[in-house]
């Protein structure tokens, strides 16, 4: 039942605001650790951390003391002049990934962007036509237009004209069509990719496939791009998803949880590519915020906590075990997929009612690519807490299985 409350905010969205969203009817003012209280004081377990991005919690004390303590010295200053929390970011940054050197922007599509245009300068050095960019079919790189263009999903493209040229989009996970395009094709610059497609379905990528796509890069001076946006920041159990491959990228693009909730995104490239961005050459207005940089430190920080990883690791553990045990159950469950906390759950049907059924019982999970149930929870969740949740969309499935 929508209380009056929410009647009014529903009815000032449609007044004010784009409808580009299909919202679903609830509208949190407040959340403290794995739970969000909506306009009505309803408590929500919440599995999904607002795509990704909440990965230590709401509110979490460290991270928001240090933001606290920034907005009382300094918000903005602009890249002008120097920054000191973008070094004290950067730094740990390094330290967590490989040697190299930062950009910071403002979200996961403007770090894919910076990245894009990185690549084909770097490119364009080696040689005159060397522009063009690799990306895998179901990606999702993000909305501007030439992170768009890399996304490799029509339905993204649709309605909006020519994407940027450029860019060759290749199935995922198809080590023999990439050789194909490298030998017929002298003018790569870069490829892009996404270790588990988040928004193409939780899809991972196979181990010894990115090996051989390191291989080929590496001998054809490609420069490969893992696109950790979605899946950085511990969300698979290690700090970036490139820490189970056996493979050290190039560049990693960041966003999303890089600063417990508040907009940031991140180019981390080894130093030979940061030079090709020269003074003057890329830049934002607001991009490396002296508050989104205290908390990206201070997020970037707790990742050095063995006790972090130790949680994640048990919360995973018992997630996948009840999954697996409800797929031997209910055939509606076709296949459970991820890392760590980034996990999918798809369907033999749409999964949209069940995201809806769950949020009426106070919890909230997502779905994406129509029929995946995405399970994100803060990563720092309890496991007392998961299995409250669990309980819930354990309940549902029976009662949709049975159906
Ligand atoms: C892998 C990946 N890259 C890029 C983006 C775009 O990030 P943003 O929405 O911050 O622009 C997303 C967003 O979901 C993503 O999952």
């Amino acid at each position: 039942m929508t209380s009056k409350k929410l009647e009014k905010i529903i009815r000032d969205d449609g007044e004010f605001l784009f409808q580009n969203y299909g919202r679903l009817p609830v509208c949190f003012v407040r959340g403290k650790g794995a739970y969000l209280y909506d306009q009505d004081g309803k408590r929500y377990i919440d599995l999904f951390c607002g795509i990704a991005v909440t990965n230590f919690g709401h509110m979490h004390q460290a991270i928001t003391k240090r933001m606290r303590q920034q907005i009382d010295s300094i918000v903005h200053s602009s890249n002008w002049f120097y920054n000191q929390e973008q070094i004290q970011a950067a730094k740990v940054l390094s330290e967590l990934t490989f040697p190299g050197k930062t950009l910071f922007v403002n979200s996961g599509a403007e770090a894919n962007e910076a990245a894009i245009k990185l690549v084909r300068r770097y490119g364009l050095t080696l040689s005159r036509n060397r522009y063009k960019i690799i990306s895998f079919n179901e990606s999702f790189h993000g909305r501007t237009f030439g992170s768009m263009s890399a996304t490799a999903q029509k339905k993204i493209h649709d309605g909006f004209g020519p994407i940027v040229p450029g860019f060759i989009h290749l199935p995922f996970n198809d080590i023999n069509a990439v050789r194909r395009e490298i030998k017929r094709n002298r003018d790569i610059a870069g490829v892009f990719i996404e270790l588990v497609q988040g928004e193409g379905g939780i899809r991972l990528t196979d181990r010894d496939y990115l090996k051989e796509l390191f291989s080929l890069c590496n001998k054809n001076h490609i420069v490969t791009v893992i696109d950790e946006v979605q899946t950085g920041m511990g969300r698979t159990g290690r700090p970036f998803a490139y820490q189970y491959y056996g493979v050290i990228p190039d560049v990693i693009t960041l966003a999303k949880g890089l600063a417990g909730g508040l907009p940031i995104g991140a180019v981390h490239a080894k130093s030979y590519l940061a030079e090709v961005f020269d003074k003057g050459r890329h830049g934002s207005t607001f991009g490396g915020n002296h508050v989104s940089c205290a908390a990206a430190a201070a997020a970037l920080g707790e990742m050095k906590k063995k006790s972090f990883f130790a949680n994640i690791q048990s919360v995973s553990d018992y997630i996948f075990a009840e999954l697996s045990r409800l797929k031997e159950k209910y055939p509606i469950i076709r296949e459970v997929r991820g890392m760590g906390l980034h996990i999918g759950v798809e369907l033999t049907k749409p999964g949209l009612d069940i995201v809806k059924k769950a949020l009426t019982r106070g919890l909230i999970i997502n779905c994406t690519s129509e029929n995946v149930i995405r399970i994100m929870p803060p990563l720092t969740i309890p496991l007392s807490v998961v299995k409250e949740g669990m309980k819930v969309f354990t309940r549902i499935i029976e009662e949709e299985g049975d159906a």
